[in-house]
């Protein structure tokens, strides 16, 4: 499913975000403070969007785009030639423990097949205190722009998505936001797996969350 909207994908996030994706993309790398050498595993990497920035905004790191989908890796190569790509799902890293000093995850941690599996993954790659970038959608907060928010991700969305990629994932997106833990569980849960959550922010009325972590000295709780 993932690979057949691929080709469309940078273009739909462009255009169904009004372009916005891309701020909170850079404003979730900002926060990874990295250093110069530092290693980082942009995970569900899709196209490498994450990457592309992580590289920008930090060209002394280097990074290694993970996903299970081979379209998208190698669109993801195409865009940052020098990003190092393995194919593999979040629930089996293939990587020594404490690999990476930092670790994102871009709208990705709702698609695992096995939440828990994958979390304890990060954990274990992560080297103590290694820093991790969250980007998730959550059900809007209560307001007057709820419906328009439920509207747009359970209607319309669907539709747009639907008819420009010719695929049903688009209308899988809404079903995954409404089985995906709200901000406050989520971030109970990734304390369970020794990532405790040291700030995390909101846009377009708590539809899209960001959440800083950081990989305790202990590892899993
Ligand atoms: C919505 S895309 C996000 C891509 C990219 N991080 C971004 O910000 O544009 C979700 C990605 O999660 C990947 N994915 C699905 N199941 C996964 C799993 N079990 N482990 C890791 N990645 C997974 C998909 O292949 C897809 O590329």
């Amino acid at each position: 499913m993932v690979d057949g909207i691929a080709r469309r994908y940078d273009f739909l996030n462009r255009l169904l975000t009004l372009g916005m994706d891309r701020r909170w993309r850079r404003y979730a790398v900002d926060r990874l403070a990295l250093e110069p050498g530092d290693r980082v595993l942009d995970l569900a990497c899709g196209t490498g969007d994450v990457a592309a920035e992580v590289l920008r905004r930090w060209p002394g790191s280097s990074v290694v785009g993970a996903d299970p989908a081979a379209e998208m890796l190698r669109l993801a190569k195409v865009k940052v030639p020098t990003l190092e790509t393995i194919r593999c799902s979040a629930e089996k890293l293939p990587f020594p423990d404490a690999s990476f000093a930092a670790l994102t995850v871009a709208f990705g941690l709702r698609n695992f097949a096995d939440r828990g599996l994958g979390l304890a993954e990060i954990g274990r790659v992560l080297r103590p205190g290694g820093r991790l970038a969250v980007l998730e959608f959550a059900q809007p907060h209560r307001g007057p722009l709820q419906r328009f928010y439920r509207w747009y991700l359970g209607s319309a969305l669907p539709v747009i998505g639907g008819l420009l990629s010719r695929s049903a994932a688009y209308r899988y997106l809404p079903e995954s936001i409404d089985a995906f833990p709200v901000p406050d569980d989520l971030v109970a849960e990734m304390g369970r797996y020794g990532l405790a959550v040291t700030e995390r922010r909101s846009w377009l009325g708590g539809t899209v969350w960001y959440y800083r972590g950081l990989r305790s000295q202990a590892g899993q709780d």
